[in-house]
């Protein structure tokens, strides 16, 4: 970003792909951290004199238009933020898109319509995504530039992420700078302890990180709805909990060889059915009752994951430790960000939900040294993945 702003923006045209995949009930916003992740590369773009047309996705429309998935929230609250009116194109590449861009003025921001409304953008096809990456340079035209600067989609090789940076000059943002900054310290030479704290309801999601992370860390607290497949491989009965029967028996060989490092939970907050009025109680790990289902983990378990918090230096955290969007099953998630809040580790956050529960349990987000925009795109390099949208980048010098 440093290099495109020395090189001069004022009157051209700079598209920025921003991860501006927040969650919605209906048209309201819930969590607004990526749109505000997004500003300072937007906000400097445009005082440098830049038409700055910013594209991104929202959910997982199936390559159509589908009013649900509109970014129209997204752009009334980036202008908000911004304080200055953001046009909403009707479409990505069409003409709305066209019209909108050829609108606006040096220093003014638009927004094309979710890039996932073009079915070229997650094609499998590298040549449709060609096409479509040919045709974001075309609306940004022959003085155009692109800027990379959605950490959260990097890890996914599409049209607006990957090939749009082959097609035009391309940038790494800002955002995208300061979180490979952030997470290559995790991967480099973490300060020891390092205890890493996963949750969040599939094992099946997080068995490379697990896998990857091991022999790094010092110790892996389990919490969350995959932390019953870990207890189904210990040998427990976990009632009508979340359980990979699939993944039991890697469960199993986990806890095998690595067993003095994963910790796992000693008691559970059970409730009768998936519902914030249900019946609750907390039991014993093992003593889960048929019919009923773990929904968070217990005030003994929070005790003993804050206290290994406490003694780390580096923390890593992704994925709640229950449903903490239901009151009755909050208090695990709480417990723990409280402790990571509370420690004077170096402590990152990761993943859209684990980042969304701190905001909206109303923890001191300064608390955090670093809360990730990356979801998937975070657990990826921490896996020591390649992320596509980054070594584009370095493809292009
Ligand atoms: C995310 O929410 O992790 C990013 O916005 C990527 O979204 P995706 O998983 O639908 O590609």
């Amino acid at each position: 970003l440093e290099d495109l702003l020395a090189e001069g923006v004022a009157g051209r045209h700079v598209l920025v792909r921003s991860d501006l995949n927040v969650p919605l009930d209906g048209a309201r916003i819930t969590d607004d951290g990526r749109v505000r992740a997004a500003l300072p590369t937007i906000r400097r773009l445009a005082e440098a004199g830049a038409k700055v047309v910013v594209a991104a996705h929202l959910g997982r429309p199936k390559g159509a238009p589908e009013e649900k998935y509109s970014l129209r929230p997204v752009a009334a609250r980036l202008g908000e933020l911004l304080g200055a009116d953001v046009r909403l194109a009707s479409d990505v590449v069409g003409e709305g898109a066209k019209a909108v861009v050829s609108s606006l003025a040096d220093g003014q921001v638009a927004l094309l319509e979710n890039v996932r409304f073009d079915p070229r953008e997650t094609s499998k096809d590298a040549g449709e995504r060609d096409e479509l990456a040919h045709a974001f340079a075309a609306l940004v035209g022959e003085d155009g530039a692109f800027v990379s600067d959605g950490f959260g989609v990097v890890h996914r090789k599409q049209a607006s992420v990957y090939d749009v940076a082959r097609v035009l000059p391309a940038y790494a943002g800002g955002l995208v700078l300061a979180e490979l900054d952030v997470l290559g310290r995790l991967t480099g030479n973490p300060e020891r302890p390092y205890v890493v704290v996963l949750g969040g309801s599939k094992v099946s999601d997080k068995l490379a990180v697990i896998e990857a992370l091991l022999p790094k860390v010092d110790k892996l607290l389990i919490g969350g709805g995959m932390a019953f497949t870990f207890l189904a491989a210990q040998g427990h009965s976990v009632g009508s909990s979340l359980l990979e029967q699939d993944f039991v028996e890697t469960a199993r060989k986990l806890l095998e060889t690595e067993g003095d490092k994963i910790v796992v939970p000693v008691d559970v907050v059970v409730a009768d059915r998936f519902a914030a009025d249900a019946a609750t109680d907390t039991v014993a790990a093992d003593a889960i009752p048929e019919g009923w289902m773990g929904l968070d983990i217990g005030p003994r378990t929070v005790e003993s994951f804050a206290a290994a918090v406490a003694g780390a230096k580096t923390v890593f955290w992704n994925g709640p430790a229950g449903v903490f969007e239901m009151a009755p099953f909050a208090a695990g998630t709480r417990g723990v960000a409280q402790a990571i809040a509370d420690s004077a580790a170096f402590s990152v956050v990761g993943g859209g939900d684990s980042a969304a529960a701190v905001r909206q349990l109303g923890l001191p987000e300064d608390g955090f040294s670093h809360i990730s925009t990356g979801g998937g795109a975070s657990l990826e390099y921490l896996e020591g993945k390649e992320l596509p949208g980054v070594a584009v980048l370095g493809e292009e010098g």
